[in-house]
C-alpha cells in the first residue's frame, strides 16, 4: 500500500493508528457524525466500536448522511449501542431497533439536517468519522463515493477521525464539489444555475489539528442488489414515459426535459431504466442518489450531466463504473446533500422529481415512510426536498403490496409525508393520474379510475360515493372512522393473516 499518495499531510503521519485505537476515543453519550449515503461510510472504526460494545456498555447518537452499510447501522444496532439515530436508514437491524423502541429515530428532510446542525438544533457533534480516498497536505479530506453531510460534520465536530479506504480508487478525486452555504442572516444565493456548475472545492476543508486519528482500511462497501425489472415496474415506466412525451408534445417541457431526480429503490431504478427508450438526448440529472440506470443512460448517449450526492450502484454497476471511471467522472459531480437536495436550486433548475410511495390516498396525499401507519420503513429521505420544489412532482408505486393483499391506493393515508398540495402525478402499473389543476373531488375519481387495482376499485369508489352521501359535496369528503379502518376492511376475505404478518415484519 502506498501511504504517501493517500496521506499527503506530514503533520498527520504520526496519527496513523489501528481502528481499535481510534474507536477508543468514542465515549458514552457522544454524538458521532459519519460520512455515508448508501456508500462511503466508515467501516473499520464502527466495527471496532461494535466489538468494544460486546465488553463495555455505552451508547452514542449516530448521525449520518442517509442510509449506511451494515458495518455501521447493523453492527451498532445489534450491540444496542445507539441511543438516537438521524436522518435515514434502511438496515434491517436498525429498523427493528427503531420499531421496538430501542432506538430513538428522527426522520428528517435530508437537506435540512446540515443547517440544523450548524444552527445548534441537534446538539454538539463530538466526533466526525469520515471515509476518504486521501488527505491533502493542508488536511483537506477527499471523500469516496458519497459526500452527504460530511462537510458539516467535519466543520462542526470537535474532533475528526479519517478512514482512508484503499479499496476506493484515487481516481474518484476530482468528482466532488464541496460547498457549505453561510447561515441566515448572511446566506447568499447558491450560485448554481446549471447542473454541471462547480462552486466549491474537490475536498472537504479541514484543519489538520482537528484530525486525531487516521485509520487505513480496505473494507469494501456492501452494495445492495437490485431486483430485475419486472412487469409491474416496466408498466409504471411505460406510463411515465408516455406522460413525459405528451408534456413535450404540448410544450410544457422541452425535448431535453428538465433535470431529472429519481428516488431510491427498485421501482425508481426501473422507471429510470425505461428512459433509455426515449428518443430524446441531452438529458441531465439533478438528483440525490445515482443508481445503475444512470450508467445505462450515459452509455446510451442520453445523459451527459449528472449531479448527486452519492453513487449507489449495485455490485455490477460499481464494477462497470470503476472499469470506465474516466468516462463517467467527466459527467458526474458529487455534492453535499445540502446542495444536491437544496430547494432553491431544485426550483431554479426546474427539476422533475420522481419518487416512490408506500401508499397514496384518493386525494393525492402520500405516505413514503410508515407501514400501516405505525412502523417505520426507511424514512422520508430527500423525497420531500424534491417533491415540494419540483417543476413536476411524480410518485410511483405498484397498485398493491404483499401479493395483492394490500391496496396501495387508500381512502386516507395512514401517515402523511407529502401532502395533496405537493403531489402532481401518481402512477401505478394500472395507469397514471395527472392531478394538476384538479380539485380534491376531481382527483379522487381520476386516482381511483386510473391507478387503483381492479380488485380494490369498486370498494374505493363505493367509499368515495358514500362519503359524499354522508358529508355532501364538501371540499374533501370522508367518513373519518371508516377511512382509518380501511386498512383492515379492504383486506380480502381470508387474508387477514397476511396483514398481521405485514404488521409484525
Ligand atoms: N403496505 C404494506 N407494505 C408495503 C406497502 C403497503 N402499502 N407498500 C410497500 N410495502 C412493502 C413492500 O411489500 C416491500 O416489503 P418487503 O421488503 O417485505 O418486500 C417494501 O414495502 C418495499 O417496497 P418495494 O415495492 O420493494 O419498493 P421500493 O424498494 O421501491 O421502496 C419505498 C419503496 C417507499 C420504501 C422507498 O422508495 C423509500 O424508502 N422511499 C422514501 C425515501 C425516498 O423517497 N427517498 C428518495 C429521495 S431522493
Amino acid at each position: 500500500m502506498n501511504c504517501e499518495e493517500r496521506l499527503r499531510c506530514q503533520k498527520l503521519k504520526d496519527k496513523v493508528m489501528s481502528a481499535d485505537e481510534a474507536a477508543s476515543y468514542i465515549k458514552d453519550g457522544m454524538t458521532i457524525g459519519t460520512s455515508g449515503f448508501a456508500t462511503g461510510c466508515p467501516k473499520a472504526v464502527p466495527l471496532a466500536l461494535a466489538e468494544r460494545g460486546k465488553k463495555e456498555r455505552f451508547k452514542i447518537n449516530l448521525y449520518t448522511g442517509a442510509l449506511v452499510g451494515d458495518e455501521l447501522d447493523g453492527a451498532l444496532a445489534r450491540e444496542d449501542l445507539v441511543f438516537k439515530r438521524i436522518p435515514y436508514q434502511t438496515n434491517k437491524d436498525m429498523r427493528n431497533a427503531i420499531n421496538s423502541g430501542a432506538v430513538e429515530y428522527i426522520d428528517m428532510h435530508l437537506s435540512h439536517m446540515p443547517q440544523q446542525i450548524r444552527y445548534g438544533f441537534l446538539g454538539k457533534i463530538d466526533f466526525a468519522i469520515i471515509e476518504a480516498v486521501a488527505i491533502n497536505s493542508d488536511g483537506g479530506i477527499v471523500p469516496t463515493t458519497s459526500v452527504g453531510n460530511s462537510p458539516t460534520f467535519v466543520n462542526m465536530a470537535d474532533k475528526v477521525i479519517v478512514e482512508i479506504n484503499t479499496s476506493q480508487p484515487l481516481e474518484l478525486e476530482g468528482m466532488h464539489d464541496v460547498y457549505e452555504p453561510k447561515d441566515p442572516p448572511n446566506r447568499k444565493p447558491i450560485p448554481i444555475t446549471s447542473v454541471s456548475d462547480r462552486i466549491g472545492t474537490p475536498y472537504i476543508p479541514c484543519d489538520p489539528d482537528k484530525i486525531v486519528a487516521v485509520v487505513f482500511t480496505d473494507i469494501k462497501d456492501t452494495v445492495l442488489p437490485l431486483t430485475p425489472v419486472n412487469d409491474t415496474s416496466k408498466k409504471i415506466s411505460d406510463y411515465l414515459i408516455d406522460f413525459l412525451q405528451n408534456e413535450i408534445k404540448h410544450n410544457r417541457l422541452p425535448d431535453t426535459l428538465m433535470p431529472l431526480q429519481s428516488g431510491v429503490g427498485n421501482v425508481a431504478n426501473a422507471v429510470l431504466g425505461g428512459l433509455v427508450n426515449l428518443k430524446f438526448n441531452n438529458l441531465a440529472f439533478y438528483s440525490e442518489v445515482i443508481q445503475d440506470s444512470v450508467l445505462d443512460l450515459i452509455d446510451a448517449g442520453k445523459v451527459d450531466k449528472v449531479s448527486g450526492t452519492a453513487l449507489t450502484f449495485s455490485e455490477n454497476g460499481l464494477k462497470r463504473f470503476y472499469t470506465n471511471i474516466e468516462k463517467y467522472k467527466g459527467k458526474i459531480i458529487l455534492r453535499p446533500q445540502e446542495i444536491s437536495n437544496n430547494p432553491e436550486i431544485i426550483r431554479r433548475l426546474g427539476v422533475i422529481a420522481m419518487n416512490t410511495a408506500i401508499e397514496v390516498d384518493i386525494y393525492g396525499n402520500v405516505n413514503s415512510t410508515h407501514i400501516l401507519g405505525t412502523k417505520m420503513m426507511n424514512g422520508i429521505g430527500g423525497s420531500a426536498d424534491f417533491t415540494r420544489n419540483a417543476y413536476i412532482s411524480i410518485f410511483a408505486t405498484p397498485s398493491t403490496a404483499k401479493d395483492n393483499n394490500i391496496s396501495c391506493i387508500v381512502p386516507m393515508v395512514s401517515h402523511v409525508d407529502h401532502t395533496e398540495h405537493d403531489v402532481m402525478v401518481i402512477v401505478t402499473e394500472q395507469g397514471l393520474a395527472d392531478l394538476r389543476g384538479l380539485s380534491p373531488r376531481e382527483r379522487a375519481k381520476v386516482i381511483i379510475e386510473n391507478c387503483a387495482h381492479p380488485d380494490y376499485k369498486d370498494a374505493l369508489m363505493d367509499y368515495y360515493n358514500r362519503s359524499i352521501r354522508v358529508t355532501g359535496e364538501v371540499q374533501t369528503p370522508h367518513i373519518i372512522g371508516e377511512a382509518f379502518s380501511w386498512h383492515e376492511r379492504c383486506i380480502k376475505t381470508g387474508t387477514m393473516k397476511k396483514l398481521e404478518e405485514a404488521e409484525t415484519k
